[in-house]
């Protein structure tokens, strides 16, 4: 009998498929093209996550690969402003501080410090592998779930940025706005606005500029460290004089497309997929107001003079960073038109302000009198 004959054709035909469905079921199983040869034939892997778009509908998923934006420096350096000027854009959702991220990464660069600890973990099989994904994917879990949906996620816990290089290690593609501002001015924000930084001496500009100048220091480094294409430093003041110009440089080094809705960023708040708002956070009654040069030079005739004469040694960084040391203030620049009319409304307008901070149940005044016990928004240990 040939094997060309239509009964013939048919027989080879179902003997092909059988063939080929036996092959399938010897590949599924994994017996051949050598997946069981070699390494475990069992792995544990987490099940996907996902969150749901609220207003749009959408299913966003998150992972570790994907392109999170860090907004770090050191506290009261315009870290807010800009997280709301992000939240503002309708792709990308920062939201308020967590301050549970740098805290996991401190507590994880204890533990590395110490040899009794290290071998503790390793003599348990947490490799740094498995500790790198159970602190990735707790950092994810706050960052991805605890604001709403949006497809470009961000955080702002500005010490972050202190441990920026260990971050990258945990999320490859993301990448770190540095929040530059002239130290004397943070300093001076800090002090006036009692804002308790665990480390800094809240009676002394001397210790507290060299406290600024220690952290922007370290988180310089970590910049240079990582590289120009993930982390852009943004200076406060050009940002405040400039919003337009600094806000498109921004979007582009994030991926993120132009939105005029970035330089109006007052008119978001508390809305939904706008800049939501923490009634504890001391920077919260600022930001309700728009872009405005009103805290650009506020620390002159603050420092006591002493200060104000050593400050080139106390802090050298002021220099690096391109402050004059010696400027009392230093000219920052000229300010777009827009800004300037901004600054006019916000100066005649100070009852509406103030009636709007109270609409909004903002803490005007720290929930407990800060003392050495109190450590309630201290970022980190030794900022
Ligand atoms: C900017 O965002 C708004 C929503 O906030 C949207 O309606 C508008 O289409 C966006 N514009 C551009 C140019 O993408």
């Amino acid at each position: 009998m040939s094997l060309l004959s239509p009964r013939g054709g048919r027989k080879a035909s179902i003997l092909c498929f059988a063939g080929l469905l036996f092959l399938l079921v010897l590949y599924q199983l994994g017996i051949i093209c050598g997946s069981s040869k070699d390494g475990p034939t069992s792995v544990m892997i987490a099940k996907e996550k996902y969150v749901m778009g609220a207003s749009d509908h959408k299913v966003y998923t998150y992972d570790r690969t994907m392109p999170l934006i860090f907004i770090g420096g050191v506290p009261r350096s315009g870290t807010t402003l800009m997280r709301a000027m992000l939240d503002a854009h309708p792709d990308v959702r920062c939201g308020q501080e967590t301050r549970v991220i740098p805290r996991i990464l401190q507590m994880r660069s204890h533990w590395l410090k110490s040899e009794r600890e290290s071998i503790r973990l390793e003599e348990a099989g947490i490799s740094k592998e498995v500790m790198n994904s159970a602190i990735a994917a707790f950092c994810l879990e706050v960052i991805a779930r605890h604001g709403e949906p949006a497809p470009r996620l961000c955080n702002k816990d500005p010490l972050t940025l202190k441990m920026g290089s260990y971050v990258l290690e945990l999320f490859p593609n993301a990448k770190f706005l540095f929040m530059v501002r002239d130290g004397r001015a943070t300093v001076h924000s800090i002090i006036s606005r009692k804002v308790t930084i665990t480390g800094f001496d809240l009676t002394s500009y001397r210790q507290c500029l060299t406290k600024w100048n220690h952290a922007i220091s370290v988180m310089h480094g970590q910049c240079k460290e990582v590289g120009a294409d993930k982390c852009l430093m943004v200076p406060y003041e050009q940002l405040v004089l400039h919003p337009k110009d600094w806000m498109k440089r921004i979007l582009a080094f994030l991926d993120v497309p132009w939105n005029e809705s970035v330089l109006h960023h007052e008119e978001f708040i508390n809305k939904p997929g706008g800049v939501p708002l923490s009634k504890v956070e001391r920077s919260s009654d600022q930001v309700i107001k728009p872009v405005n040069l009103e805290a650009l030079t506020k620390w002159v005739g603050h420092i006591p003079d002493d200060v104000v004469r050593d400050m080139p040694d106390i802090a050298p960084m002021l220099s690096v960073l391109g402050y004059d040391p010696y400027a009392n203030p230093p000219v920052y620049g000229a300010p777009d038109s827009l800004v300037s009319d901004n600054t006019r409304r916000v100066l005649a307008e100070g009852q509406i302000w103030a009636a709007k901070v109270k609409k909004l149940a903002l803490q005007e005044k720290p929930l407990q009198p800060p003392s050495a016990s109190t450590k309630d928004s201290s970022d980190l240990p030794n900022a």
